[in-house]
């Protein structure tokens, strides 16, 4: 892959900041569209703009029959059975609340443990946080180690037969580091528990297929794709949406919705999978723009992506390594991590190193990065990082390293 072909499919890169070259190393929190993204949702707007499932007239068709290609274009890219394992949600935070409220709060009850990791987002702790006030289960926390990396002989041992549901990311949002999740999902299923995966770092960055992970729920996000904001896709077998109740209520949800005069009361029977979890009018351009982000991405080869961003962490680590007073948490070997650096520069704070960054145009996220628990393990008031994507490249990170020595 050619990235200096790919930017210039990226309208807001020729953007300056102070007269400097926009660098855009905040990708794990949204990345920038391609023009074909925007081209898709423009022309949905233009052409094709209807209600989905609703008419019979040729708009809303067309505007059914794209909702339901975005469908199936996703089902294919992680390679699930068919699109009716697919939910478009708003994100990946709205895919893990699904799965609390549509799943466990029918199915988790006192004496239950929900396992999570201490690498979490704020999104996969605070809604079983939430139920587990209801519901009165418990949650319980894996260990990760000092650089880290996933303890993975704490997690079994934290795997027990009251276990209901396994939690975790497949990269964490803060080091990069990529969990092995096949083996964490065969731990689970030894002892009859589902699991969830939150793929928000992994599913834009890595080749990632459903079937050979053998993983019960997978939630992601769109904006961390090159698609826009306010899609999202939770992932589950089917048979497990199947057995589960519906998450919100309301039209296109169901498919009757019928009146009893004798009892006066409503009897109501589901619609098919997957507009069972999808209640109300959806986010229809969102899905036509995820699709046209999905397969630009298939277009480049996801393992080429994987590639690419290896080469620009390998590099980016061994020049920042060049700075005196960085520290750079987390695994220092590109091979075990995405395109993710988080660092410290001492005696500054990580804003102020961002603020600094951004005066020269390079863009960086600072503060907790919605990770607190793990922030504290690591007895962090907060981290700098940098993230890279498939625009990204090795000058970029000359002139990032650059800047970051103006600063010492
Ligand atoms: C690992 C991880 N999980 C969940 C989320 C939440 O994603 P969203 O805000 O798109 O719902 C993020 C976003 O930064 C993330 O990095």
């Amino acid at each position: 892959m050619d990235p200096y072909k790919i930017r210039e499919d990226f309208p807001i890169l020729k953007r300056k900041i102070n007269n400097n070259p926009l660098i855009y190393f905040d990708n794990a929190a949204t990345t920038q569209k391609p023009k074909q993204v925007i081209d898709a949702i423009n022309e949905f707007y233009r052409n094709h703009n209807a209600n989905v499932h609703r008419g019979v007239h040729t708009l809303s068709q067309e505007a059914s029959e794209l909702y339901e290609d975005a469908h199936e274009e996703v089902a294919k890219f992680i390679n699930a059975d068919s699109m009716e394992e697919i939910v478009f949600v708003r994100g990946t935070t709205e895919a893990i609340n699904l799965v609390a409220y549509a799943w466990g709060l029918w199915n988790l009850k006192k004496g239950d443990e929900v396992l999570v990791t201490l690498m979490e987002h704020h999104s996969n702790i605070v809604p079983w946080e939430l139920l587990s006030r209801i519901n009165g289960f418990k949650v319980k926390y894996a260990d990760v180690n000092d650089d880290g990396t996933l303890n993975y002989e704490a997690f079994e041992n934290a795997i027990s037969n009251k276990t209901r549901i396994v939690c975790l990311p497949q990269v964490s949002n803060v080091t990069g580091v990529v969990n092995d999740v096949k083996k964490i999902v065969k731990m689970a299923h030894e002892h009859d528990s589902l699991v969830l995966v939150d793929g928000a770092q992994s599913v834009p960055h890595l080749p990632v297929d459903v079937k050979d992970l053998d993983v019960d729920f997978l939630a992601f996000s769109g904006h961390k794709m090159l698609g826009p904001t306010g899609i999202g896709v939770l992932y589950a077998k089917r048979e497990i949406l199947e057995s589960m109740e519906p998450f919100h209520g309301g039209g296109e949800m169901i498919k009757d919705v019928t009146f009893n005069t004798v009892t006066r009361r409503c009897s109501i029977s589901w619609n098919d999978l997957p507009w069972k979890f999808e209640a109300g009018t959806p986010h229809i351009c969102g899905g036509v723009g995820l699709m046209a982000a999905v397969r630009y991405l298939e277009n480049i080869g996801m393992e080429n992506v994987r590639l690419h961003e290896k080469m620009l962490t390998g590099y980016a680590l061994r020049r920042m390594q060049e700075l005196e007073k960085i520290k750079i948490y987390g695994p220092r070997d590109a091979s075990s991590k995405c395109g993710i650096i988080p660092f410290g520069i001492a005696g500054l704070s990580s804003h102020d190193v961002a603020l600094f960054l951004d005066h020269y145009g390079v863009m960086i996220r600072s503060g907790l990065h919605c990770a607190q628990p793990l922030h504290e393990k690591f007895k962090l008031k907060s981290s700098a990082r940098a993230s890279f994507y498939i625009y990204n490249t090795r000058e970029e990170i000359d002139r990032f390293v650059e800047v970051l020595k103006e600063i010492e």
